[in-house]
């Protein structure tokens, strides 16, 4: 069998919701799931963790090829540690999304990310899954939501009210990011020609989610 057609790829803007619709939809399909912002974001924590700038792209490459990281099942850990929660950081997300523009970090953790690919299948979410890592996946979708959903999402998950300045910081976090991830010269953030376009601004997760089994289902 064609393995090509047990690949989706689903790549959008952060605090989209990708991430928790991926691992769903790969848990009801026995599927695999990859998060590949957590290998990014595993990359400039570890950097930091060894005093490398996070713009010194030949020490982070070199760092991001031989990262000593471990997924066990929802944990994350780094050198054996539990990084979970410090991965998450919005500190930690920008600093990913910094060592994300460098195209040798980018090369260094290509292979790792092709490598979670078995016979069971993948859902992989990221920015590139569709574009770069797997360009023939069987589906491709490009998951986003209105900056404004996105920050009110981020804001309840992390126990803010989504008003007040603590709620604008977000919001404007999340728009930076956006347009680094969006105007960087590789793998920009970008939707593919072939990529279903699934907005999630006035969808619920479990919505979300069938939405993208019925379109894995027609396939
Ligand atoms: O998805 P998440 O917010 O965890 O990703 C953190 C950062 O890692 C993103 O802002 C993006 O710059 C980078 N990234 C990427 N390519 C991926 C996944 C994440 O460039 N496939």
């Amino acid at each position: 069998m064609d393995l090509n057609r047990k690949i989706i790829a689903i790549d959008g803007p952060g605090a989209s919701g990708k991430g928790t619709v991926a691992s769903r939809v790969a848990a009801a399909l026995g599927f695999d799931y990859l998060d590949s912002g957590a290998l990014y974001r595993l990359t400039a924590l570890y950097a930091q963790q060894c005093h490398a700038g996070w713009s010194d792209e030949t020490a982070v490459a070199a760092l991001a090829g031989a990262l000593p990281a471990e997924f066990d099942g929802s944990r994350i850990l780094l050198d054996g540690r539990d990084v979970t929660d410090a991965v998450r950081s919005e500190a930690i997300g920008m600093g990913a999304s910094e060592v994300a523009q460098l195209p040798k970090v980018r090369g260094a953790l290509l292979q790792r990310q092709r490598a979670f690919l078995t016979e069971k299948g993948l859902v992989g979410d990221g920015r590139d899954m569709g574009s770069v890592v797997f360009p023939d996946a069987a589906l491709k979708i490009f998951l986003t939501a209105s900056a404004r959903t996105r920050a009110e999402r981020r804001a309840k998950q992390i126990g803010l009210p989504a008003e007040g300045l603590a709620f604008e910081r977000i919001l404007a976090d999340i728009e930076t990011r956006d347009e680094a991830d969006r105007r960087r010269a590789v793998a920009p953030l970008k939707r593919q020609p072939d990529a279903l376009l699934l907005d999630t601004t006035r969808l619920t997760i479990e919505e979300s989610v069938k939405k993208v089994l019925d379109w894995y289902a027609e396939i």
